[in-house]
């Protein structure tokens, strides 16, 4: 805490910090501690308030030995000493006897120096007095942690030699101001809270950087959402009847897929802003099939395949913009293109059940996102019949038995049927989906031989459920409004399924 403060103060006085080393807190002698200068400057760092480098460097310091040396002289000064000034000097073995070890270290250095000769057993001086440069030396090591500038360097690798000094490797830091800059250190906030967005100061309050590697809380226990329960339902009915699931974990699409591949007019109403959510950034796609572009063009403005098409001057920058899809048909479009594609033509059948998207207004069966199960069928000379039956048998194992079938219009069906299921509840018809056979002005632009049909068909997944979990208000089922307890108390599954034998004596 003083330390980070002091360091904030320090750099807002003098804008840098050259070196940490003088730095000193207030009412303590001391120098601050380097290792602990590190860990509040790294913190100041990943917050952009400071940025520092290390300045690492090397100092001397005295060995016992060499403390000892530097207060009472070295060995060749002691030597020095011990030789009386007369001619008749000393014996090596008196001198070794008065100095013990120290004698035979500094007879040679005394020697080498010139201090003192050895002749016939005997040590005589060569000069009165000496300069004792180990003594200064070390005294000035002690002193300052380096030797005098003026001294040779091969010195200290001579003192390190005689263990009389040894070399310490120190850090310090140089600092300056960081973006972030402040005098106070503002804890990041780690959550977007109502007050944050309410008074605005989400726009200028660092955030905590996301840690990616944080192991997220165990959940106690997993509920699944009703929609959830549904989607599986059908999942398996299509598994079982042999469908293959389409990838819709796109939300966003072109309009091309979305509308114009699907012979929707650019200027339908379904393509407002009122009706569909368009993409701002990025606004548009340049990866659009260049050799389709150019058919669905073609079908549109001019016709062809019988149709004489809606005759309007069609616009490629039209079908480059992005939006959350409206309908998982943009993803059939799509798979139907690549079925086209692969020769010769195999049968298929496709299903998806994901999220679209719609600009509504909402009220208590309306939402902007809702789930839409979709169905694909694509064989030679399938018919009208075809449809129907399938659909029977399709909602009979949803449990939905009594179906009417009512002429409708998509502009990428003919013909087009909508789906009732007499609702005993509200014991009226309700309309529970939409499909129709695809038009020959979707398929052959993708390139599908002129004898294959297509049926297909959508419902949205929420529908049924809200039937079947007895939910009349659809912000109950989906969105902020949802009582979690609404979905950890209903049981895992409904048993209110005919299956097998039971199903199949069941009158069409
Ligand atoms: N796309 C249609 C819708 O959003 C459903 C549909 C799919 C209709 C396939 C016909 C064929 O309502």
């Amino acid at each position: 805490e003083d330390l980070i403060t002091l360091l904030l103060s320090t750099l807002d006085l003098n804008g840098t910090i050259a070196d940490t080393k003088g730095l000193r807190l207030p009412n303590q002698d001391a120098a601050v501690d380097q290792t602990t200068v590190r860990g509040a400057l790294s913190s100041l760092q990943s917050r952009q308030m400071v940025d520092y480098k290390p300045l690492e460097r090397e100092h001397l310091e005295l060995t016992a030995e060499g403390q000892a040396l530097a207060t009472d002289g070295s060995h060749e000064a002691k030597v020095f000493n011990a030789v009386p000034s007369g001619p008749e000097g000393i014996t090596v073995a008196e001198l070794q006897q008065q100095l013990g070890p120290a004698a035979k270290i500094g007879q040679g250095k005394a020697l080498a120096h010139k201090w003192l000769r050895f002749e016939q057993g005997r040590l005589t001086r060569l000069v009165d007095t000496i300069r004792d440069e180990t003594q200064l030396d070390l005294q000035a090591i002690g002193r300052t942690g380096a030797l005098p500038a003026d001294r040779s360097p091969t010195l200290v690798k001579e003192l390190l030699k005689r263990k009389l000094v040894t070399k310490i490797k120190s850090v310090s830091y140089t600092v300056v101001k960081g973006p972030e800059f402040a005098l106070t250190v503002t804890k990041p906030a780690t959550d977007i809270t109502a007050d944050l967005l309410q008074s605005g100061e989400w726009k200028s309050r660092p955030f905590k950087a996301y840690n990616f590697d944080a192991v997220g809380i165990q959940p106690p226990s997993g509920h699944l959402h009703p929609l959830m329960k549904v989607r599986e339902e059908f999942r398996a009915i299509f598994f079982e009847m042999g469908f293959v699931e389409m990838p819709t974990n796109k939300f966003v699409e072109s309009s091309f897929w979305n509308f114009d591949a699907l012979f929707q007019p650019q200027q339908h109403p379904a393509r407002d802003l009122q009706d569909t959510f368009f993409l701002r950034d990025p606004a548009s796609t340049s990866t659009l099939p260049a050799d389709l572009v150019d058919k669905v063009c073609e079908v549109h403005s001019k016709g062809g395949y019988g149709s004489i098409g809606y005759r309007y001057p069609w616009s490629p920058a039209e079908a480059e913009k992005l939006l959350l899809r409206t309908h998982t048909t943009a993803v059939s479009s799509y798979m139907l293109s690549l079925l086209a594609r692969q020769q010769p033509f195999q049968p298929a059948k496709y299903f998806s059940i994901d999220r679209v998207f719609r600009n509504e207004t909402l009220d208590a069966t309306h939402l902007a996102e809702f789930h839409q199960v979709e169905g694909v069928i694509a064989d030679r000379n399938i018919t009208l019949g075809d449809l129907i039956g399938f659909m029977n048998i399709f909602f009979r194992k949803m449990g939905i038995n009594n179906l009417r079938f009512k002429p409708a219009y998509n502009p990428y069906t003919e013909p087009s049927l909508e789906i009732f299921s007499w609702h005993e509840g509200f014991q009226k018809w309700v309309e529970i989906g939409n499909s129709g056979m695809f038009r020959p002005e979707l398929l052959r632009p993708l390139g599908m031989d002129p004898d294959v049909r297509v049926i297909a068909w959508g419902l949205s997944l929420e529908r049924p459920t809200m039937i079947k979990y007895g939910i009349d208000n659809i912000r109950e089922l989906m969105g902020h409004k949802v009582d979690l307890g609404m979905i950890q108390s209903n049981p895992i599954c409904r048993l209110d399924k005919k299956m097998g034998k039971e199903l199949l004596e069941e009158p069409v």
